[in-house]
């Protein structure tokens, strides 16, 4: 079996070292079958968003003429709390996260955008005390050495811990559906639904460690 010990020859020698794939931004290994498994799946989800049929009882909160925004909550039916774990995985690739455990899984809403039978927008709020307000300038560099990459998420934050109620921890939209207003629709639901009977001011929300987009849209959103 020629491909076989092709294969065999190849696991032992450089081809472990990762590749990124252009369309999708995973690092992976190809050489790693597991890994290899690993990208074809993110790669779909990337470039096609998770696949949403519906549910029996699903929680909308709102319905618009292109989608609706669905709520999960901890304490819901497995299949609508799996369903959300997909997503926030996804997410967390994108954005770099490894692993990250939520604070607070018992007070962690997931609200899901969904437009023509998929998830095309996802936001992960939890319930905070306070926040730390970041600056307008990134900070300046602390020694000459350090890399641009490291460098480019140190937001200066103040020092001040300001009360706040809501942490948007993560906040994402598929690439194809950017810049319709499935974000900010998303932070209105928020403010509207996190704590009921009452309208969250924007001074009441906090993100938290925004990327260069979520800061952009952050800023806009606020009007800060
Ligand atoms: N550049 C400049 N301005 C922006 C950008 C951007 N990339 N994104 C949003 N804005 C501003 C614009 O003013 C926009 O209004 P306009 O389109 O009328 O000019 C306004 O914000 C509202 O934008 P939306 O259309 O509601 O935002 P969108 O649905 O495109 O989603 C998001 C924004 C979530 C940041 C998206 O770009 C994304 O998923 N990026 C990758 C993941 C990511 O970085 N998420 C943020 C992580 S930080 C965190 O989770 C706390
Ligand atoms: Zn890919």
């Amino acid at each position: 079996n020629l491909k076989g010990k092709k294969r065999h020859q190849d696991a032992g020698q450089k081809h472990f070292c990762p590749v990124m794939c252009k369309a999708c931004g995973m690092i992976y290994s190809a050489a790693n079958p597991e890994d290899e498994a690993q990208h074809i799946q993110h790669h779909q989800r990337f470039l096609e968003g998770i696949k949403f049929v519906g549910w029996k009882k699903e929680h909308v909160v709102e319905k618009f003429w292109d989608g609706k925004i669905i709520l999960v909550r901890p304490n819901d039916p497995k299949y609508a709390t799996k369903k959300a774990e997909e997503v926030r995985e996804l997410v967390d690739h994108e954005l770099g996260f490894k692993q990250v455990v939520l604070s607070c899984p018992a007070k962690t809403k997931t609200y899901l955008f969904v437009y023509d039978k998929k998830i095309v927008g996802c936001l992960v709020a939890e319930q905070i005390k306070q926040a730390f307000r970041v600056l307008s300038e990134p900070c300046p560099p602390v020694s000459p050495n350090q890399n641009a990459l490291e460098h480019h998420r140190a937001w200066r934050c103040s020092t001040k811990p300001e009360p706040a109620i809501c942490g948007v921890s993560r906040i994402w939209v598929l690439s194809l559906m950017r810049r319709k207003g499935i974000a900010r629709r998303l932070v209105d639901v928020v403010r509207n639904t996190f704590i009921f009977g009452c309208y969250l001011s924007t001074e009441e929300i906090a993100f938290s460690d925004p990327t260069p987009d979520g800061k952009l849209f952050a800023t806009k959103y606020c009007q800060t």
